[in-house]
């Protein structure tokens, strides 16, 4: 696992991410830019989280707009309850997180959800000062995180950009239900960016005020909570589940976590398991994740049983994905606010209004902790050993020596012939070391090189990012080849 400033200088190095508008000494902080590697890679665990988390579960995906009326937060209550406590500096005015304050400086655990009486009284008993200029400290107080984003000319519209890509999939379910024969359980996802005014942001992806999401919502009958397709799938593997009352992760089966109540049905459990499945796809060691189940204090406003899906990084366990049970909270307050009927009705003629599953995955620290976990260093060798479905290209292919016609001709055409089934990037400049060593710093696990004997024997040397082991391939083989290997059917 590699260290923070790692990642963030290779980030640097190779354009992953930087900051945004960083030409402008005046641009505000949390906010990041992802370069072309990075954006790719970011792209291709999408494409494992919609392939695993949205498709496989025949889910419904939707795109759905980022501005939102502020009737839609009055309904959700972000208006009232997304809020951060904080205090200000009497000398320099700076705003600071009081939680995050205490929490830093005295290393007990200070909670978000706090009474603010309780998180000034924290700042009293141990004297806090301002940590920029050591001046006095105001009392606590929440502030409200939403961006506003009042639209229209003349008379404007009262309207925030969105906290949480949720709040389109809610307003959305009433026509989706008639309009696309949804039978519950029912998963809605989206992918997409959301906004908060963050205090503190910090530790460049890690905290920002502009974040992608991807946000799976399962509507389901509250009768119903035991009933889901394909449990025996999942019922025997095994969760790693931090009560809320301990600080050791067990290995719980999806079946115990049910019998042990530690979930409130079957549906619960399936989707957590779903949720694990997917982070070892994307390359995190199984050891190092844990569902840290979450107590009264830290649980969102909206939620009445949550878990934290949490990985372990150089930074300490770091939050990836909330999972929450936001029962019929959410639809009960779009049709009060709306005056839409968003009941459904059962068989025997009974209504209810659906509950929620919510499973909503913070996308840029999926990311970052995906890098770390895949971040090698051995003397003057880096590489990244991303699983091939996330790496950026999938295949270097370069001439020995760019001075050669003969060469660099068979080597364009390897690369015309591999273009149309993968991503593929011809590459002419620099020594071949130098060459091998750029892709395996943004980790594209096979390098393809054509030399004089490819000329002769129509073969080429293809060589494996992790072991730099090559072989020799007939080039009328490397589409199979390259399928195989990227399958796992071969390796090198
Ligand atoms: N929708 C849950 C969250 O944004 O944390």
């Amino acid at each position: 696992m590699a260290a923070y400033e790692d990642i963030v200088n290779l980030a640097l190095r190779r354009s992953l991410f930087y900051p945004a508008s960083e030409i402008y000494a005046n641009a505000p902080a949390g906010m990041y830019d992802y370069g072309p590697f990075g954006a790719a890679i970011r792209r291709k665990i999408a494409d494992q989280w919609r392939k695993h988390l949205v498709q496989k579960e025949n889910f419904l995906e939707i795109d759905g707009a980022l501005i939102m009326p502020e009737d839609v937060f009055k309904a959700s209550g972000h208006l009232t309850n997304f809020n951060d406590p904080v205090t200000q500096c009497k000398k320099c005015n700076t705003i600071h997180r009081a939680d995050k304050l205490l929490e830093e400086t005295t290393k007990k655990p200070y909670k978000e959800a706090m009474p603010v009486q309780e998180l000034t009284q924290g700042l009293r008993e141990h004297n806090l000062k301002c940590p920029k200029c050591k001046g006095e400290l105001m009392d606590v107080k929440q502030f409200n995180m939403m961006v506003k984003a009042d639209v229209g000319v003349g008379q404007k519209a009262s309207c925030y950009l969105r906290p949480e890509s949720c709040q389109t999939i809610f307003t959305n379910w009433d026509r989706l239900v008639k309009t696309m024969r949804v039978k519950l359980p029912k998963g809605v996802s989206q992918i997409g960016k959301v906004f908060r005014n963050e205090i503190s942001p910090r530790q460049t992806l890690i905290r920002q005020v502009e974040f992608n999401q991807s946000e799976s919502e399962v509507f389901f009958d509250p009768q119903e909570v035991n009933t889901i397709e394909h449990w025996e799938e999942v019922k025997d593997y095994k969760l790693r589940i931090q009560k809320a009352d301990s600080n050791k992760t067990e290995d719980i089966t999806a079946d115990k976590l049910v019998k042990d109540k530690l979930v409130s049905g079957k549906l619960i459990a399936y989707y957590l398991a779903r949720t694990q499945q997917l982070f070892e796809k994307l390359g995190i060691p199984v050891q190092n994740m844990r569902f840290r189940q979450l107590d009264d204090t830290e649980r969102a406003f909206y939620a009445k049983e949550a878990y934290d899906f949490e990985v372990q990084t150089s930074l300490g366990w770091m939050e990836l994905a909330a999972n929450n049970y936001r029962t019929d909270y959410d639809l009960k307050g779009h049709a009060n606010i709306s005056k839409k009927d968003l009941n459904h009705t059962r068989e025997d003629g009974s209504k209810f209004i659906p509950h929620i599953w919510e499973i909503s995955i913070g996308f840029d620290r999926a990311f970052y902790a995906i890098l770390e976990h895949s971040y090698n260093k051995q003397k003057e060798r880096t590489w990244l050993s991303l699983p091939p479905t996330l790496a950026p290209i999938m295949a270097g292919i370069f001439p020995l020596l760019s001075n050669k016609p003969e060469l660099v001709k068979k080597a364009e055409e390897v690369f015309a012939e591999l273009q149309d089934c993968y991503d593929v990037q011809y590459d002419a400049t620099g020594s071949i070391g130098k060459r091998y060593a750029r892709m395996d710093e943004i980790g594209v696990p096979w390098c393809i090189t054509i030399d004089f004997d490819s000329i002769k024997n129509e073969d080429v040397t293809i060589r494996a990012r992790d072991s730099t082991a090559q072989k020799r391939i007939k080039i009328k083989d490397l589409r199979d080849t390259l399928y195989q290997l990227i399958t796992g059917k071969i390796s090198l």
